[in-house]
Parts: structure tokens; sequence; C-alpha cells
């Protein structure tokens, strides 16, 4: 368009009209009393009952701002991991502060690398700047370190690595990680989205703490919507080197995190013992969906997440579209993932027993029935 031409009305920065809007997971089935939730890998244990005590205090004074800085949380965060609260931004929601990550270090003619099955938040942030998504393939629904060097360009400023990733469960084991980060160039940073980290039960996985803590390019974001069960407050945090940090608090809103997210985080992140029944939960359950959905000739991708990523036949009939209405009709809401460039699979979170046991039972009546 040129500059000597007047607009007729305003048009967004380029890039923005080529974003796919998120569209969550459903949460509702029409005519269905009862309704089971996996779609969005909430915790079926909800949060812990002293972040609920906390959340409802703050209820009491809703005439006052919270604090800025969130610094209780962020000493919280601190003490519960060891780190210094002066490198941890919180965010409402991880989303938050992938969104100003990519504001911060993404502008027009720059490229982002995310991998092909990877958080769709990704592309979104990266395309709202004006800079360009790069695709770098998986293997085995798995990201992998050398396609991801491989799209490194001159115009890569930022990778964004999920691990594990959602929608696939699948992590890339810490020496991998590290494998990556020494072959970026220093100015590339990247961005280690650790959201189901507290699920994870490997001895090659870490988080990220690590490498952030020794190096200059690396940050770790966190959530409290998954093992806390506080997704509703839209809360999260990020670990950076210091001057990361320092661009983020510049640019992000002077009260991103709200005074109920703040107080209930501080709850939640103490108390350990509801974590620790999360995430024994999740373990047991996760082990025996993908063996019981194994069982029933449904390969079921492996996870170490709190959700796992059925994949389903192209027959007429025993497809992953036909799989969701079939459930959908019984009140159980996984999630298709077409979005993800895995239009033959679905994605179910950990649910409750009964849950878990319903969609087991369902499936199987599923692929009994004749189509
Ligand atoms: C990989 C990944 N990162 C980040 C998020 C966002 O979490 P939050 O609720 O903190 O914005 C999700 C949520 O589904 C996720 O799957």
């Amino acid at each position: 368009m040129s500059a000597s031409r007047p607009q007729s009305r305003p048009t967004p920065r380029p890039g923005v009209l080529s974003i796919q809007a998120y569209v969550p997971g459903k949460s509702s089935a029409p005519g269905v009393a009862k309704i089971f939730k996996l779609s969005s890998n909430e915790t079926p244990l909800g949060p812990s009952p002293h972040a609920l005590e906390a959340y409802r205090r703050v209820g009491e004074h809703l005439e006052d701002y919270p604090d800025g800085s969130a610094s209780e949380l962020r000493e919280a965060i601190g003490r519960a991991f060891g780190l210094d609260p002066a490198r941890i931004v919180c965010g409402a929601g991880s989303d938050d502060l992938l969104n100003l990550l990519a504001r911060a270090y993404l502008a027009d003619g720059d490229e982002a690398i995310h991998t092909t099955h990877g958080f769709l938040v990704y592309p979104i942030a990266t395309l709202g700047t004006g800079a360009t998504p790069v695709v770098a393939a998986e293997k085995d629904f798995t990201a992998d370190v050398d396609t991801i060097l491989a799209a490194v360009t001159p115009k890569t400023k930022l990778v964004f690595l999920a691990n594990p990733n959602n929608p696939t469960g699948t992590y890339v084991p810490f020496d991998e990680v590290k494998r990556l980060h020494r072959s970026l160039p220093p100015h590339v940073l990247l961005v280690i989205d650790a959201a189901y980290s507290e699920y994870v039960r490997r001895n090659d996985y870490e988080s990220g703490i690590e490498l952030v803590a020794t190096s200059e390019n690396v940050v770790m974001c966190r959530t409290f919507s998954k093992i806390h069960g506080l997704a509703a407050l839209r809360l999260g945090w990020m670990y950076g080197p210091a001057h990361v940090v320092d661009a983020i608090n510049r640019i992000r809103g002077p009260f991103n995190v709200n005074g109920a997210a703040i107080a209930a985080g501080i709850a939640a992140i103490e108390d350990t013992a509801h974590q620790e029944r999360s995430r024994e939960h999740n373990t047991k359950w996760l082990a025996w969906l993908t063996d019981e959905i194994g069982k029933l000739g449904l390969p079921v991708t492996p996870s170490v997440a709190n959700f796992v990523l059925i994949h389903f036949p192209t027959t007429k009939g025993r497809t992953a579209a036909d799989a969701d209405k079939f459930l959908t009709a019984r009140g159980l809401i996984l999630r298709q993932v077409g979005a993800y460039k895995l239009p033959n699979a679905l994605r179910m979170s950990v649910g409750t027993e009964e849950a878990n046991r319903l969609v087991v039972q369902a499936l199987a009546e599923f692929l009994g029935s004749k189509r």
C-alpha cells in the first residue's frame, strides 16, 4: 500500500490478519446433563484449598490495586525453586509472558522458530509482532534439535521450545536442550516453555532452570494453570537473565497480575502436598490411559505431561472427528487437534478416575460398534 494513498479505515500491522485466532478446547455438549471436560489439560484435583481460601480473602478488598511487581509471589516462587526473585517476572498466564517476549525481541522481518506440533500461541505471538514463524519438523511427534538448528537463519531472533510439548506430550532430554542452546547464536533467545514440567518423571529431564542460571539467552516460562489448578485466575511466571527481565518489566502492564492471582498463587506454590497428590494422580492415570487405550488398538503417543494424544484411523466412521462426536454425545469432551496439524488425533487430559474409565469404555464401544 502506498504511503500517499489515504486508507478508508484503520489497518492492523502486517502479520496480524494472518493469525488464525486461538480456539480454546470445547467446554459443552448440547443436551448432555453431565460433562467431563478433558479438553484443556486442567487438573482433575482442582486447586489447593489454601489457594481457594486466599482467593476468597481478596474478595473483601476489590477496591485495592494489586502489588504491581507481585513481590510476595516472586519471593514465594523464589523460595520454592531456590531462585533469585529479582529474576522472576509474573504474568497473566504464561500466554502473557510468551507474548511479551515476542513483543520485546521480535520485529518486522525477524524470524521465530517453533516445531511442527508446537503450542499454537507461538505463531500467534510471532505474527502479532510482524515477524515470521518458521516451522522446524518434528521426529516421532517430538521436537528435534537438528531440524531446529537447520532452520536458524541470520533473521532468527527467538526459538520457542515447549518442553514437554502440548499437544503431543513428548519431551526433549536435557542433554539435547543443552546441545540446542550451545549451537544457537548468542543473540538468539531460547524460550523454554515448561508449562507441564511438574508432571514429568524422567531422570533425563530438566525444566530449564539450570540453563537460565548459566546463560544470557535462555528464558523459562511456567504456569499456575496446570498442576496448581488456577487456570481461571490467569497466572504464569518466567525466570530469565537480568537483562531479559529488565526488558519485559518495561513493557508489561503495570498491574498485569491481579490480586486474587497473587494471593492464590502464593498459597498454591507453598502447598507442596497438594502438588504431590496431583502428580501422583497423574502418574497413575497417565500410565493407565496409555495402556488401556493402546489395548483398544489406538496408538497413544508416549506422554510425560497430564494428557495423552490418541491417534485414530482414517477409515470412514472411525476417524478422530467421528470419535469426537461419539464421545461428546456422552458428555466426554476431548480436544480436536487439527489446528496442530494432527487431524487424525484427539488430545485427552488425564481426568478423574470416573472420567478416565468412562472415556476408555466409550472408546471401546465406539470401536466395537457397527458404523
Ligand atoms: C505449552 C503451553 N504453554 C503455555 C500454556 C498457557 O498457559 P497459561 O494458562 O499460563 O497461559 C499452555 C496452556 O495450555 C500450554 O499448553
